[in-house]
């Protein structure tokens, strides 16, 4: 049996829709495809997870328990299912399909569509960090940071809190070709992201470092910065909202993100007084765009 043709792996279980972001969140460090049904009638979302090989059941059981913690929910049970033999890397290719974001157009190796006239190449593999572009969360700052770009918008340095694969910092530097400091306290998302970087020729923009939150020598150098964008779910936000605010200019854009529809209102009263400028709803997420002033240029949404 080739590699192209190696059996899969299928992940299951149920969480409440309130419990998805961190779920998600924690489940996409998988590298696997994700597949998030609709909520049946007691609002519990079903939730499968394909792999290329099996998940380890410990690291698994971790995972979700920190998930649902963060959530404030019980540990989800779920199952693990070997599933017959099949082209794995046709079928997470399928699963990975290019997609169009605002100006960018994201893509893996394996994509042989050319890129539409005028859009913005962001070339992403799946990989063990979560930032493929698939993601609503991700989706929505990517349109959002193209409005703020075509509302001309300036931006001198940014921020990415929480870059994973480095999507959205790779993203800034396309748009604005200026400085951006990019952080993740895990360090493979670290490595990828510098990697990535040098896939989409940005690397001399980018300042790619290891820290939790905006502890880190670099980030504090970078400051202020005239945008700072953080997909990072609905509680580490407002728990990093006065730190966003001291490195943030006074003249400068924050776009926000990992929040479902119900906690938009509670995430932008954590960042007062910071105001909400504009929204991204995409299915259950949005993204929300913030600034000091509520009168300043909104991107076009
Ligand atoms: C939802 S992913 C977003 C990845 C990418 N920016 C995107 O939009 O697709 C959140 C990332 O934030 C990182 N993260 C979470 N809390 C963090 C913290 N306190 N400091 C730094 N990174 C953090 C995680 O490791 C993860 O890579």
């Amino acid at each position: 049996m080739s590699d192209h043709s190696a059996p899969a792996w299928r992940v299951g279980l149920k969480v409440p829709v309130a419990a998805m972001p961190a779920v998600e969140a924690a489940l996409e460090t998988l590298g696997g495809a994700l597949a998030v049904g609709g909520a049946d009638d007691h609002g519990m979302v079903p939730i499968e997870v394909y792999l290329a090989a099996p998940p380890r059941r410990a690291h698994l059981s971790a995972l979700l328990a920190a998930a649902a913690l963060a959530a404030g929910i019980e540990a989800p049970e779920f199952t693990i299912e070997r599933l017959p033999a099949l082209d794995w890397v046709a079928e997470s290719h399928r699963a990975l399909p290019a997609l169009h974001a605002g100006p960018f157009f994201v893509h893996g190796a394996h994509v042989d569509e050319p890129p539409p006239p005028g859009a913005i190449p962001l070339r992403i593999e799946a990989s063990a960090a979560f930032g493929t572009g698939h993601h609503e969360s991700t989706r929505g700052c990517l349109m959002a940071l193209g409005d703020l770009a075509a509302a001309r918008r300036p931006v001198r340095r940014a921020l990415d809190m929480g870059c994973g694969t480095g999507i959205l910092a790779i993203a800034i530097a396309k748009l604005w070709r200026c400085p951006v400091v990019a952080v993740d306290s895990d360090a493979d998302a670290v490595r990828l992201s510098a990697e990535n970087a040098r896939l989409n020729d940005v690397a001399e923009y980018l300042d790619v470092v290891q820290a939790d939150g905006y502890g880190h020598r670099t980030v504090a150098t970078g400051a202020p910065y005239d945008l700072i964008v953080a997909n990072i779910l609905a509680e580490p936000l407002c728990a990093l909202a006065p730190d966003l605010r001291r490195h943030l200019a006074p003249d400068g854009v924050a776009v926000l993100s990992g929040l479902l529809t119900d906690q938009a209102m509670q995430v932008s009263a954590c960042q007062a007084p910071l105001k909400t400028v504009a929204r991204v709803p995409l299915g259950d997420w949005v993204t929300l765009v913030l600034a000091a002033d509520a009168h300043a240029p909104a991107p076009g949404r």
